[in-house]
């Protein structure tokens, strides 16, 4: 290629590798880069009203769905592209994986293409610890991670980083997974204590974390494993028909939500009432509303993630480019000279 037929700078979109992120995670820190996305997702979510919000766009197939997660503060405007498909573990595929944009607003210019897969599980962790920091009693210490897939250990050391948990127990259908938790979380500070059933894994917890995949109606937790008190963080009922929780528990929880008109699609309430009351997790967070209000209260995070964290994870690594150099320049947009002479670039390419 000549020098004339060379992109152009504006046609240069900063791009962040799976390599880069693990490069960029590494530098900083997993449980660091956890607490500092959680300051990233507060931030926005403080800011609520500012951002356009629609439900996710999603494509249901029998083995799974894929999404896009839109959202635009009037500055920027991004996107993730994210799938979930349960049955994927078994045949050596991920259960989630994900990438995702920013861009100006005010000339459509993308700035950021990155690799989300690994960026989704440290900001679902990222804002459940913060959500937790406003829902979860003051003086948590144990957490049950019921599910011990790929979001796990993400889970665990960001609760460890953001709320001072000191001890997790680990509970999966499959044993593996929770030997492959343990051997992650070894070093990690935390105790960890693998346990044989849901039940032995909820005791003394004041925190309990659901994490599991299933394309069904599941029941992770039933009533009477939930005690007074204890903070329900419930990650994996993210889609119609896929839940988590026996109805009951909800019945008896206060519910804290990201964007009711998804939740009510996807989260554990859709087996409540069209109207059942929630809160918002945002009016929290500003302080219009309360979040743990006394000792016996039962919280429930009931989280499907949402666009603008998604949005706050990138402006993160946004904001990490020029630090850490973590990223290459990717020839991503056609820019010819004249930007109405479009086939003229076409041309000049065929020499
Ligand atoms: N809320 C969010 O923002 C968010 C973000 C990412 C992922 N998710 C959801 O979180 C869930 C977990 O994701 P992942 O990437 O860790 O999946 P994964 O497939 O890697 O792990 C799921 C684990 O759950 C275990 N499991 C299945 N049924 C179980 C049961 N009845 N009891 C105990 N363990 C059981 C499986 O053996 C597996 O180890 C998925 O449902 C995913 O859609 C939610």
């Amino acid at each position: 290629m000549t020098d004339a037929l060379a992109p152009s700078a504006l046609a240069m979109v900063p791009f962040v590798s799976v390599d880069d992120m693990l490069k960029l995670v590494n530098a900083i820190g997993p449980a660091r880069m956890m607490a500092e996305i959680a300051d990233y997702i507060e931030a926005d979510f403080k800011r609520w009203e500012q951002f356009d919000k629609t439900p996710r766009v999603a494509a249901h197939s029998d083995e799974g769905v894929i999404e896009l997660m839109p959202t635009s503060d009037g500055e920027t405007y991004g996107f993730k592209y994210v799938n979930g498909h349960p049955a994927n573990m078994a045949r050596g595929f991920q259960t989630v994986t994900a990438f995702g944009v920013l861009a100006r607003v005010d000339n459509g210019y993308p700035v950021l293409l990155s690799e989300m897969t690994i960026l989704t599980a440290l900001r679902t962790a990222a804002t459940s610890a913060m959500a937790a920091g406003h829902l979860a009693p003051k003086d948590a210490k144990t957490m049950a991670m019921i599910g011990n897939g790929a979001q796990c250990e993400f889970q665990a050391l960001a609760f460890r980083e953001v709320l001072g948990i000191e001890t997790v127990r680990l509970f999966d259908i499959d044993g593996a997974a929770t030997e492959k938790a343990a051997r992650n979380l070894a070093d990690s500070g935390l105790r960890v204590v693998s346990c044989a059933t849901p039940e032995e894994a909820v005791t003394s917890a004041e925190i309990i974390t659901t994490c599991t995949a299933d394309k069904q109606y599941a029941t992770i937790l039933t009533d009477n494993m939930v005690g007074t008190g204890v903070h329900i963080n419930a990650i994996g009922g993210d889609c119609p028909g896929k839940t988590e929780l026996h109805r009951d528990i909800l019945l008896r929880s206060d519910i804290f939500v990201e964007y009711p008109p998804q939740t009510r699609i996807e989260g554990e309430i859709q087996q409540l009432d069209a109207d059942h009351p929630v809160t918002e997790l945002w009016r929290v967070v500003v302080g219009q509303q309360t979040g743990r209000a006394s000792a016996d209260q039962i919280t429930l995070f009931d989280s499907v993630g949402f666009a603008t964290e998604d949005f706050s994870a990138l402006r993160y690594v946004r904001d990490q480019l020029e630090g850490q150099g973590c990223y290459q320049l990717l020839d991503m947009l056609a820019d010819p000279d004249d930007p109405r002479d479009l086939f003229g670039m076409v041309m000049r390419a065929a020499g």
